[in-house]
């Protein structure tokens, strides 16, 4: 069975599409291509149909991972459609509460909370107004964060990692 994951931020050119090809690269490197499918979206239009942030791709290219993502807005299916949805920031996940069916509420996430111990707060920081050391921060954190949440997807697949 496949695993639906999707990440959100606010533009869906920083943050989520780095978390997509992160994520992406470590179930290659864990051989884990086929079980995961993952996606990323925007809670904004802005840039829709836009590749990621140039400087989202160089901070990734520095360190060979590859950001497939066009840019999307979240929509109504992506409730129903995803298994896990994991948001950047506080801001994402009360926005992306407001607008999924209560049932399907227990699917959303925060991205940070696969990165306690680093006592730095919930939020992946925006990185949209910083400079390229904003963008390799955020890389570090997301890194450490998709690798623990695949580790515990492979621990117990069928509940609600945590
Ligand atoms: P992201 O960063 O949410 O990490 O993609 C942003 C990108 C664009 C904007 C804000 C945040 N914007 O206002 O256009």
């Amino acid at each position: 069975m496949t695993s639906k994951i999707l990440f959100v931020c606010l533009g869906n050119i920083c943050r989520s599409p780095l978390a997509e090809g992160i994520f992406i690269q470590h179930c290659q490197a864990g051989g884990l291509e086929g079980r995961y499918l993952a996606d990323s979206a925007g809670i904004g239009d802005w840039h829709i149909g836009h590749p990621p942030d140039s400087r989202a791709i160089a901070t990734a290219q520095k360190r060979g991972v590859h950001l497939p993502s066009i840019c999307r807005q979240v929509k109504a299916d992506d409730f129903q459609v995803f298994d896990f949805i994991l948001a950047m920031d506080r801001s994402n996940h009360r926005d992306l509460l407001d607008r999924c069916p209560k049932s399907l509420r227990g699917k959303i996430q925060l991205m940070r909370e696969y990165d306690l111990g680093q006592d730095q707060g919930l939020d992946v920081p925006d990185p949209y107004y910083g400079g390229p050391a904003d963008f390799d921060a955020v890389f570090e954190i997301l890194h450490r964060c998709c690798r623990r949440f695949l580790d515990a997807l492979e621990t117990s697949p069928l509940t609600k990692p945590r």
